[in-house]
Protein backbone atom coordinates (compact mmCIF):
# COMPACT_ATOMS: atom_id res chain seq x y z
CA UNK A 1 0.00 0.00 0.00
CA UNK A 2 1.26 3.46 -0.85
CA UNK A 3 1.46 5.46 2.25
CA UNK A 4 -0.20 9.00 1.56
CA UNK A 5 2.04 12.11 2.22
CA UNK A 6 1.44 14.24 5.54
CA UNK A 7 1.52 17.65 6.49
CA UNK A 8 4.67 16.63 8.60
CA UNK A 9 6.33 15.17 5.27
CA UNK A 10 5.69 18.42 3.36
CA UNK A 11 7.24 20.58 6.37
CA UNK A 12 10.56 18.48 6.55
CA UNK A 13 11.33 19.63 3.04
CA UNK A 14 12.10 23.40 3.84
CA UNK A 15 15.19 24.09 1.77
CA UNK A 16 15.14 20.84 0.24
CA UNK A 17 13.53 19.27 -3.03
CA UNK A 18 10.97 21.82 -4.81
CA UNK A 19 7.67 21.01 -3.41
CA UNK A 20 5.48 20.13 -6.05
CA UNK A 21 1.26 21.32 -5.93
CA UNK A 22 -1.29 21.84 -8.22
CA UNK A 23 -5.15 22.54 -7.29
CA UNK A 24 -7.82 20.04 -8.37
CA UNK A 25 -11.53 20.01 -7.59
CA UNK A 26 -13.10 16.95 -9.07
CA UNK A 27 -12.16 13.32 -9.53
CA UNK A 28 -10.79 12.92 -12.42
CA UNK A 29 -8.60 15.81 -12.25
CA UNK A 30 -6.79 14.76 -8.86
CA UNK A 31 -6.31 11.20 -10.09
CA UNK A 32 -4.27 12.40 -12.75
CA UNK A 33 -2.31 14.54 -10.40
CA UNK A 34 -1.63 12.31 -7.42
CA UNK A 35 1.44 10.52 -9.07
CA UNK A 36 3.30 14.38 -9.80
CA UNK A 37 2.24 16.22 -6.59
CA UNK A 38 3.54 16.16 -3.04
CA UNK A 39 -0.03 17.85 -2.70
CA UNK A 40 -3.13 19.02 -4.11
CA UNK A 41 -4.85 21.97 -3.27
CA UNK A 42 -8.59 21.69 -3.45
CA UNK A 43 -8.95 25.34 -3.58
CA UNK A 44 -11.51 28.49 -3.19
CA UNK A 45 -10.67 29.03 -6.68
CA UNK A 46 -13.05 26.44 -7.76
CA UNK A 47 -15.82 29.47 -7.71
CA UNK A 48 -14.30 31.41 -10.28
CA UNK A 49 -12.74 28.26 -12.47
CA UNK A 50 -15.55 25.97 -12.56
CA UNK A 51 -18.89 28.45 -11.38
CA UNK A 52 -17.80 31.08 -13.17
CA UNK A 53 -17.64 33.50 -10.38
CA UNK A 54 -15.53 37.03 -10.55
CA UNK A 55 -14.07 36.47 -6.97
CA UNK A 56 -13.82 33.55 -4.96
CA UNK A 57 -15.93 35.02 -1.95
CA UNK A 58 -19.41 33.60 -2.97
CA UNK A 59 -18.05 29.96 -2.18
CA UNK A 60 -19.44 28.33 0.73
CA UNK A 61 -18.03 25.20 2.98
CA UNK A 62 -20.64 22.59 1.42
CA UNK A 63 -19.29 23.70 -1.98
CA UNK A 64 -15.48 22.99 -0.40
CA UNK A 65 -17.03 19.33 1.23
CA UNK A 66 -18.50 18.63 -2.16
CA UNK A 67 -14.71 19.32 -4.07
CA UNK A 68 -12.96 17.99 -1.23
CA UNK A 69 -15.01 15.03 -1.57
CA UNK A 70 -14.42 14.69 -5.39
CA UNK A 71 -11.06 15.23 -4.82
CA UNK A 72 -10.03 12.61 -1.82
CA UNK A 73 -12.11 9.70 -4.44
CA UNK A 74 -8.72 10.77 -7.26
CA UNK A 75 -6.13 10.98 -5.14
CA UNK A 76 -4.51 8.52 -3.02
CA UNK A 77 -0.70 9.62 -2.30
CA UNK A 78 -1.07 13.20 -2.47
CA UNK A 79 -1.60 15.35 0.98
CA UNK A 80 -5.30 17.13 -0.29
CA UNK A 81 -5.57 20.37 1.50
CA UNK A 82 -8.60 22.21 1.52
CA UNK A 83 -8.98 25.92 1.26
CA UNK A 84 -11.48 27.54 3.77
CA UNK A 85 -13.90 29.55 2.10
CA UNK A 86 -14.45 33.49 2.70
CA UNK A 87 -16.42 33.93 5.75
CA UNK A 88 -15.75 30.20 7.88
CA UNK A 89 -12.49 31.36 9.88
CA UNK A 90 -12.04 34.59 10.17
CA UNK A 91 -14.41 35.70 13.19
CA UNK A 92 -13.11 33.75 15.73
CA UNK A 93 -10.59 30.59 16.46
CA UNK A 94 -13.77 28.56 17.83
CA UNK A 95 -15.95 28.85 14.89
CA UNK A 96 -12.81 28.05 12.57
CA UNK A 97 -12.06 25.08 14.99
CA UNK A 98 -15.65 24.06 13.84
CA UNK A 99 -15.76 24.47 10.31
CA UNK A 100 -11.60 23.30 9.40
CA UNK A 101 -13.06 19.87 11.45
CA UNK A 102 -16.08 19.79 9.24
CA UNK A 103 -13.94 19.98 6.51
CA UNK A 104 -11.25 17.28 7.48
CA UNK A 105 -14.23 14.67 9.16
CA UNK A 106 -16.58 14.93 6.03
CA UNK A 107 -13.70 14.76 3.52
CA UNK A 108 -10.92 12.75 4.88
CA UNK A 109 -8.71 15.14 3.35
CA UNK A 110 -5.43 16.23 5.65
CA UNK A 111 -5.33 19.56 6.04
CA UNK A 112 -6.59 23.01 5.24
CA UNK A 113 -5.83 26.57 4.16
CA UNK A 114 -6.51 30.14 5.36
CA UNK A 115 -5.77 33.19 4.16
CA UNK A 116 -4.15 35.87 6.62
CA UNK A 117 -0.92 37.22 8.18
CA UNK A 118 -0.52 38.24 12.02
CA UNK A 119 -4.09 38.74 12.64
CA UNK A 120 -4.84 34.89 12.02
CA UNK A 121 -2.12 34.10 13.70
CA UNK A 122 -3.86 33.05 17.10
CA UNK A 123 -6.40 31.16 15.25
CA UNK A 124 -3.65 29.07 13.21
CA UNK A 125 -2.07 27.98 16.74
CA UNK A 126 -5.69 26.74 18.13
CA UNK A 127 -6.04 24.48 15.29
CA UNK A 128 -2.40 23.14 14.88
CA UNK A 129 -2.92 22.59 18.67
CA UNK A 130 -6.33 20.72 18.19
CA UNK A 131 -5.05 18.53 15.38
CA UNK A 132 -5.94 20.38 12.41
CA UNK A 133 -2.60 20.90 10.13
CA UNK A 134 -2.70 24.58 8.68
CA UNK A 135 -1.61 26.04 5.52
CA UNK A 136 -0.92 29.49 5.42
CA UNK A 137 -1.41 31.78 2.59
CA UNK A 138 0.02 35.15 2.66
CA UNK A 139 1.29 38.07 -0.36
CA UNK A 140 -2.06 38.34 -2.24
CA UNK A 141 -4.74 37.22 -0.48
CA UNK A 142 -7.57 36.83 -3.56
CA UNK A 143 -10.44 37.22 -0.35
CA UNK A 144 -9.23 40.25 0.30
CA UNK A 145 -9.17 41.61 -2.84
CA UNK A 146 -12.42 44.33 -2.22
CA UNK A 147 -9.70 46.38 0.43
CA UNK A 148 -6.81 45.78 -1.62
CA UNK A 149 -9.05 47.20 -4.61
CA UNK A 150 -7.74 44.31 -7.31
CA UNK A 151 -5.36 41.29 -7.62
CA UNK A 152 -2.14 43.18 -8.71
CA UNK A 153 1.27 42.00 -6.95
CA UNK A 154 2.52 42.79 -3.42
CA UNK A 155 6.19 43.90 -2.45
CA UNK A 156 7.42 45.93 -5.44
CA UNK A 157 7.93 49.01 -3.46
CA UNK A 158 10.45 48.44 -0.30
CA UNK A 159 7.94 50.28 2.14
CA UNK A 160 5.44 47.20 1.33
CA UNK A 161 8.56 43.95 2.48
CA UNK A 162 7.66 44.42 6.02
CA UNK A 163 4.35 43.58 6.90
CA UNK A 164 4.76 40.44 4.42
CA UNK A 165 7.97 39.41 6.21
CA UNK A 166 6.17 39.69 9.78
CA UNK A 167 2.92 37.74 8.20
CA UNK A 168 4.80 34.90 7.03
CA UNK A 169 6.60 34.62 10.11
CA UNK A 170 3.84 35.17 12.47
CA UNK A 171 2.04 31.75 10.56
CA UNK A 172 5.18 29.40 10.33
CA UNK A 173 5.39 30.19 14.78
CA UNK A 174 1.75 29.98 14.97
CA UNK A 175 2.85 25.93 13.20
CA UNK A 176 1.60 26.22 9.67
CA UNK A 177 3.40 23.07 8.07
CA UNK A 178 3.76 25.44 5.00
CA UNK A 179 2.83 28.65 4.14
CA UNK A 180 1.61 29.62 -0.08
CA UNK A 181 3.38 33.65 -0.80
CA UNK A 182 0.90 34.62 -3.85
CA UNK A 183 1.95 37.94 -6.15
CA UNK A 184 5.17 39.35 -4.99
CA UNK A 185 8.06 40.23 -6.24
CA UNK A 186 11.48 38.14 -6.27
CA UNK A 187 13.46 39.20 -3.67
CA UNK A 188 10.61 39.87 -1.48
CA UNK A 189 9.68 35.91 -2.23
CA UNK A 190 13.63 35.02 -1.48
CA UNK A 191 13.36 37.32 1.66
CA UNK A 192 10.56 36.21 3.16
CA UNK A 193 11.55 32.03 2.35
CA UNK A 194 15.05 33.01 4.37
CA UNK A 195 13.19 34.56 7.20
CA UNK A 196 10.83 31.62 7.98
CA UNK A 197 11.57 27.91 8.95
CA UNK A 198 8.56 25.92 7.26
CA UNK A 199 8.10 25.74 3.60
CA UNK A 200 7.02 28.79 1.60
CA UNK A 201 5.24 27.34 -1.85
CA UNK A 202 5.21 30.40 -3.86
CA UNK A 203 2.45 31.25 -6.55
CA UNK A 204 3.55 34.12 -8.91
CA UNK A 205 6.64 34.37 -6.40
CA UNK A 206 9.58 33.52 -8.31
CA UNK A 207 11.56 30.24 -8.08
CA UNK A 208 13.17 31.54 -4.81
CA UNK A 209 10.55 29.80 -3.09
CA UNK A 210 10.71 25.86 -1.42
CA UNK A 211 8.11 24.95 -3.74
CA UNK A 212 5.45 25.79 -6.55
CA UNK A 213 1.66 26.19 -6.91
CA UNK A 214 -0.66 27.22 -10.00
CA UNK A 215 -4.09 26.56 -10.80
CA UNK A 216 -4.53 23.68 -12.82
CA UNK A 217 -6.52 25.16 -15.09
CA UNK A 218 -4.74 28.21 -15.59
CA UNK A 219 -1.33 25.75 -16.79
CA UNK A 220 -2.89 24.22 -18.89
CA UNK A 221 -4.86 27.01 -21.03
CA UNK A 222 -8.90 25.63 -20.06
CA UNK A 223 -9.57 28.93 -18.51
CA UNK A 224 -9.44 32.92 -19.38
CA UNK A 225 -6.69 33.62 -16.93
CA UNK A 226 -3.39 34.32 -18.21
CA UNK A 227 -1.43 36.43 -15.78
CA UNK A 228 2.67 37.07 -16.06
CA UNK A 229 3.17 34.29 -13.77
CA UNK A 230 1.46 31.08 -15.58
CA UNK A 231 3.16 28.93 -17.73
CA UNK A 232 1.04 27.24 -20.37
CA UNK A 233 1.90 23.78 -20.18
CA UNK A 234 -1.47 22.66 -22.66
CA UNK A 235 -3.69 24.52 -24.77
CA UNK A 236 -6.72 22.49 -23.63
CA UNK A 237 -9.33 25.41 -24.53
CA UNK A 238 -8.29 25.13 -28.16
CA UNK A 239 -8.54 21.40 -28.66
CA UNK A 240 -12.09 21.49 -27.18
CA UNK A 241 -13.03 24.19 -29.71
CA UNK A 242 -11.44 21.29 -32.11
CA UNK A 243 -13.18 18.31 -30.92
CA UNK A 244 -16.24 20.33 -30.72
CA UNK A 245 -16.25 21.83 -33.94
CA UNK A 246 -15.88 18.23 -35.63
CA UNK A 247 -18.53 16.95 -33.60
CA UNK A 248 -21.23 19.59 -34.99
CA UNK A 249 -19.86 18.94 -38.40
CA UNK A 250 -20.25 15.18 -38.74
CA UNK A 251 -23.44 15.27 -36.81
CA UNK A 252 -24.67 17.75 -39.52
CA UNK A 253 -23.63 15.91 -41.91
CA UNK A 254 -24.77 12.20 -40.07
CA UNK A 255 -20.84 10.98 -40.49
CA UNK A 256 -21.13 10.48 -37.07
CA UNK A 257 -22.47 7.94 -35.59
CA UNK A 258 -20.89 5.53 -38.10
CA UNK A 259 -20.95 2.05 -37.89
CA UNK A 260 -18.49 1.44 -35.37
CA UNK A 261 -20.73 3.27 -32.80
CA UNK A 262 -24.46 1.97 -34.07
CA UNK A 263 -26.15 -1.02 -32.21
CA UNK A 264 -27.20 -3.77 -34.44
CA UNK A 265 -29.91 -6.33 -33.37
CA UNK A 266 -28.82 -9.68 -31.99
CA UNK A 267 -28.13 -12.44 -34.75
O1 LIG B 1 -7.72 28.84 -4.45
C1 LIG B 1 -6.62 28.56 -4.95
O2 LIG B 1 -6.52 27.91 -6.01
C2 LIG B 1 -5.42 29.00 -4.23
C3 LIG B 1 -4.10 28.81 -4.89
C4 LIG B 1 -4.00 29.68 -6.08
C5 LIG B 1 -2.96 28.97 -3.98
O3 LIG B 1 -5.53 29.51 -3.15
NA1 LIG C 1 -7.61 30.00 -2.51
Amino acid sequence: MIRRRTAKDISARKGGEPIVSLTAYITPMAARLDEYCDFILVGDSVGMVLYGMDSTLGVTLDMMITHGRAVMRGAKRALVVIDMPFGSYEESKEVAFHNAARLLSETGAGAVKLEGGKEMAETVKFLVDRGIPVLGHVGLMPQSVNTYGGYGAHGRTEEEWQPIIDDAKAIAEAGAFATVLEGVAEPLAQAVTEAVSNPIIGIGASNKCDGQILVTEDMLGLFSFNPKFVKRYAEIAVDINEAVANYAKDVRSREFPAEEHTYKMKK
